[in-house]
């Protein structure tokens, strides 16, 4: 019974990640529109951008973390609970890039399996 469950678990995950390995401009556009939905555009820009009075981002561009995290195992299950979760504010993975501040728990504003595939989308950004 436990294997089952398991089973049903993994496959469930390998779906996942096959479905976002493939790139769908469908499903990229549904990622984006879930993101903006949950308000995660407040914060975060999709492009990394300098500000041109020196000023630092709320939270890093998505195509930085793409690129901060993209082969890293591990990274999809490991940035969804921080999105679900908040970032530590003493321990900020984005030290000194970013303005400082942590990111609040968004459980609120998106389920775990819309978190999950924003951030597929995210990783697939570059
Ligand atoms: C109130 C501002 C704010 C909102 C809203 C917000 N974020 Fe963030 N986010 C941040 C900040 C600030 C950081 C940098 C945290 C750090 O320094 O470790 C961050 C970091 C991240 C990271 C990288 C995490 C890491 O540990 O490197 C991801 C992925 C992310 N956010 C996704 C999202 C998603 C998806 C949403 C919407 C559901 C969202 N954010 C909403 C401010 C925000």
């Amino acid at each position: 019974m436990i294997h089952r469950a398991l089973l049903t678990g993994l496959t469930s995950i390998f779906m996942l990640t096959s479905a976002a390995a493939i790139a769908d401009p469908a499903s990229d556009e549904k990622a984006k529109k879930m993101a903006s939905n949950a308000g995660c555009f407040t914060c975060h820009s999709l492009k990394h951008q300098e500000a041109k009075d020196g000023s630092k981002p709320i939270g890093p561009a998505w195509e930085d973390v793409s690129v901060q995290y993209k082969n890293k195992p591990g990274a999809a299950d490991f940035l969804t609970r921080v999105v679900l979760e908040g970032s530590n504010p003493y321990s900020s993975h984005w030290n000194k890039k970013v303005s400082g501040i942590a990111m609040p728990p968004n459980a609120v504003a998106i389920t775990e399996g819309d978190a999950r595939q924003v951030v597929f989308w995210i990783l697939s950004l570059k």
